[in-house]
């Protein structure tokens, strides 16, 4: 593995200019000590990263490795910052969203945590990609994702760096669909561990941690009540199926959209009302799209919805929802408050959009709870251990999470709740061996 005396990349913008050892690009420093006070409060409830943490700070695994980290910048990223940072690794971060940066946590990793960082709450695109090209400029050795946009920055507009990178990991279920695409039509440069895939990740953070802050992001942007209401949620995926009992659970009659008949089935056989968007639009008052797919609710949907509906999206892409056509429909458009836009269509019918149709559990709220954010970095930080010592034998394609660390994280996890579970019997070993022992 190459390594990089320490220097500080090019044309990075230091936020201290009286400091300048501090580099990053964030929206306030004075932020900085209100954001170490949350990054410590989310470390409470990670003890699976902090175990991680003590090993890597003995063994440091990572010594001079350089790791760009493009994540959503939240408390929980943060406590993954330093688990890397104590394993010996240098780490730029930037964010996976133009939405979901914390300005105070950004500011604490740099001025305690010696991470440079570049990310700012409601960054437009040019500078959303300029944050990904500083942490690229750094010339990291690892990748790490959510979304694959500094995989996508890497492979398309800045290859030159391309040789330094040896592996790479994703997080997210619409990150690792581009990766397997890429790596189909054999253009992907070297191999990438699919954090998502692990069970320790999706079954829990997608699932509850999804479910239960899309919710919150909607509840904080609107104060609804969510009793007695019809909530419309698009994709029963492992997002969707959180969402749903989130919403069951606090009233709502539920409505399920989606196109894979197994799911469509999976929903029904739930208790839901499975159907089509085009049946569920007159009917929602709140609709939330998960897909992680493209305009999932478009004009037709809109036109057929209720005065007052309201719409948000927590999958990857703010493309879920087809703001464009509605932005076409609307006479009029105002911030009826924040995170909530309100678009008038002829007729005098209102529809509001919240948090731009991005992330809602990432723009309102403040994204995963750290308990379930514990195990998908935990799976982050034992597969970037494990792609230090075994990429050499990877081939340039998209990995799922070895058993071994799904099993552990799991483990580490129970232990930390302390549930104990049994340990099967040598005769059971036996019996479950066996293809001629029956009734
Ligand atoms: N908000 C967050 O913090 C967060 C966290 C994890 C994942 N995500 C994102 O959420 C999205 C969903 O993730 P997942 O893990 O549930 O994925 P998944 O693949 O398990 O589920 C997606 C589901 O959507 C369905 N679908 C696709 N197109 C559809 C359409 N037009 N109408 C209705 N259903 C459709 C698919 O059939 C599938 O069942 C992805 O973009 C993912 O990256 C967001």
């Amino acid at each position: 593995m190459a390594s990089r005396k320490k220097s500080k990349p090019a044309k990075v913008k230091a936020v201290a200019a009286a400091d300048p050892a501090m580099i990053g690009h964030v929206k306030d420093m004075s932020l900085a000590r209100a954001g170490k006070d949350r990054i410590e409060w989310a470390e409470r409830n990670m003890p699976v990263l902090r175990a991680i943490r003590a090993r890597f700070a003995k063994e440091k695994p990572f010594k001079k490795l350089r790791i760009a980290a493009c994540l959503h910048v939240t408390t929980e990223t943060a406590n993954l910052m330093r688990t890397l940072k104590a394993g010996g690794a240098e780490v730029y971060l930037c964010g996976s969203n133009p939405l979901s940066t914390q300005d105070d946590v950004a500011a604490a990793m740099i001025k305690y945590y010696d991470v440079p960082t570049f990310a700012i709450k409601g960054e437009d695109h040019k500078t959303y990609y300029s944050h990904i090209v500083s942490c690229i400029e750094a010339k990291p050795q690892i990748t790490m994702d959510d979304g694959c946009d500094l995989v996508t920055v890497l492979h398309t507009k800045m290859t030159k760096y391309l040789r330094d990178v040896f592996a790479g990991t994703e997080e997210t279920s619409t990150g690792v669909t581009r990766l397997r695409a890429m790596a189909k039509d054999k253009k992907l440069k070297f191999p990438v561990i699919a954090i998502n895939d692990a069970d320790t990740k999706h079954l829990f953070d997608n699932r509850y941690g999804t479910g239960q802050s899309s919710m919150d992001g909607v509840l904080r942007a609107t104060n609804m009540l969510v009793a007695g209401s019809t909530v419309v949620i698009a994709g029963y995926g492992w997002c969707g199926r959180g969402l749903a009992a989130r919403a069951k659970g606090m009233g709502a009659t539920v409505m399920v959209t989606e196109v894979d008949p197994l799911r469509a089935l999976e929903a029904a056989m739930d208790g839901y009302i499975a159907c089509s968007m085009e049946e569920a639009a007159p009917k929602g008052d709140l609709f939330i799209t998960v897909t992680g797919n493209k305009s999932v609710i478009r004009r037709e949907h809109f036109l057929a919805m209720k005065d007052g509906a309201i719409v948000c999206n927590s999958g990857h892409f703010n493309v879920e929802l087809d703001i464009p056509s509605l932005d076409r429909l609307a006479v009029s458009k105002r911030v009826a408050r924040p995170f909530v836009d309100e678009y008038k269509l002829k007729g005098g019918k209102r529809v509001y959009v919240l948090g731009e149709g991005r992330l809602i559990n990432l723009a309102a709220a403040e994204g995963h709870p750290a308990m379930v954010m514990d195990m998908s970095f935990a799976d982050q930080a034992l597969s970037v251990e494990y792609l230090v010592k075994k990429a050499s034998k990877l081939a340039k394609d998209v990995y799922v999470v070895p058993q071994d660390i799904d099993k552990e994280v799991a483990r580490l996890k129970l232990k930390s709740m302390n549930v104990t579970i049994d340990t099967l019997t040598a005769e059971q070993v036996k019996y479950l061996a066996t293809w001629s022992e029956g009734t």
